[in-house]
């Protein structure tokens, strides 16, 4: 009997999630940074660093089995420190743009920092991305982030502290779990904003995708929603039958014009704040499956339009145009300014919580 009960433990220990943790280097003030590697029964692995809370490799299978890294990202932490379109990294306090960079709240108006042409872009210059988590290293091998964004940070109210969990399950799933609280009415909108290419090499114009949105939010020049809530039949923008990402993105259409591409955000199609499916991205020639779980209302499908090739990545690999797609769950851009969206309020005493999933499968040979 005994016997039979190590064995189980060691099965446990062995075949279960794990977690390892390394020194990532220093920030440029000092601060030391850490990085995480999280492994499943499978052997699926995701490494994270507590600076920006960054999703630094993520290595899934392709259809023969084989492990490859599906996100692009650097080898070490310079990189990061380095200007960047926010690689693998956990976004806030309000992720995509805050439109003329302010916002009544209460009564009172809010600058926050322009950093985007006239607009703010992912919580400004120093964003969530930016700044080093304090972790902790979960017993059932999740690592949980925390921050506290204190009261005026980038102009926002409010002292916000913020948890971010992920986990790596042993359905091939990156769970993330997000919490905030705070202390005087603010605005929150999180998201990871981690660049995917299945293939793990060259353009996601190839990518098939489907996304469960029956409407998009158009934008204005400075890539802010005009207000609309947009139908999506009989435009590029409609992905709810699986098409190829490249198929229709040279169209001539305003939208993808403004965009430079793909660039926006869709209104997912569900009820409420259930956990439902919001996007599945096939890739036929790794056979790479990536489903996008989400409790959030929206989603911004980002093809790597501003991606220029200056950037050298992981491996010395240069990220071209369009070499990484984005599916960032959220809440619709510049909702502080539009009231008719879904509300980015929070106050005292509520708690904000939200579910995102990035689920591999593997397509059948
Ligand atoms: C935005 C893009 C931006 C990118 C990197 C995305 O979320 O929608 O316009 O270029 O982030 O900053």
């Amino acid at each position: 009997m005994d016997k039979i009960w190590v064995a189980f433990a060691l099965m446990a220990t062995v075949q279960g999630a794990k977690l390892v943790s390394g020194d990532f280097g220093k920030t440029r003030e000092g601060a030391p940074v850490r990085i995480y590697t999280l492994t499943n029964k499978h052997g699926v692995e995701a490494t994270i660093t507590n600076y920006g809370g960054r999703v630094v490799s993520l290595k899934v299978p392709d259809k023969k089995g084989a492990l490859g890294d599906v996100v692009l990202g650097f080898d070490s932490i310079d990189g990061y420190l380095n200007e960047n379109p926010y690689f693998g990294a956990l976004i806030g306090r309000y992720a995509n743009r805050i439109g003329h960079a302010q916002f009544t709240l209460d009564g009172v108006l809010y600058k926050v920092p322009k950093n985007d042409g006239d607009n703010s872009l992912h919580g400004g210059t120093r964003g969530f991305d930016k700044v080093v988590w304090t972790a902790r290293e979960m017993k059932d091998g999740g690592l949980e982030l925390s921050y506290l964004s204190k009261d005026g940070e980038e102009g926002y109210p409010g002292n916000c502290k913020v948890t971010v969990i992920y986990h790596l399950t042993d359905l091939n799933e990156l769970k993330i779990e997000y919490a905030a609280t705070t202390d005087k009415d603010t605005v929150v909108n999180l998201t990871n904003h981690s660049y995917f290419n299945l293939k793990g090499g060259g353009d996601i114009l190839g990518h098939i995708l489907t996304l469960n949105a029956d409407r998009f939010t158009p934008v204005d020049g400075g890539l802010i929603p005009t207000g609309e809530l947009k139908p999506v039949t009989g435009t590029p923008f409609d992905f709810r039958k699986a098409t190829g990402v490249g198929r229709r993105i040279e169209q001539n259409d305003e939208q993808l014009k403004l965009g430079k591409g793909y660039d926006h955000n869709w209104v997912l199609n569900k009820k409420g704040a259930e956990l439902s499916l919001a996007a599945r991205v096939e890739e036929p020639e790794s056979g790479r499956v990536m489903e996008v779980w989400t409790t959030q209302p929206g989603i911004q499908f980002y093809t790597g339009n501003f991606l220029d090739g200056t950037i050298q990545g992981k491996g010395g690999r240069v990220y071209a145009r369009r070499s990484a797609l984005c599916l960032e769950t959220q809440h619709f851009p510049d909702s502080p300014n539009k009231p008719k969206f879904p509300s980015t309020v929070l106050k005292p005493g509520m708690a904000f919580k939200s579910t995102t999933i990035y689920k591999f499968v593997r397509s059948p040979l």
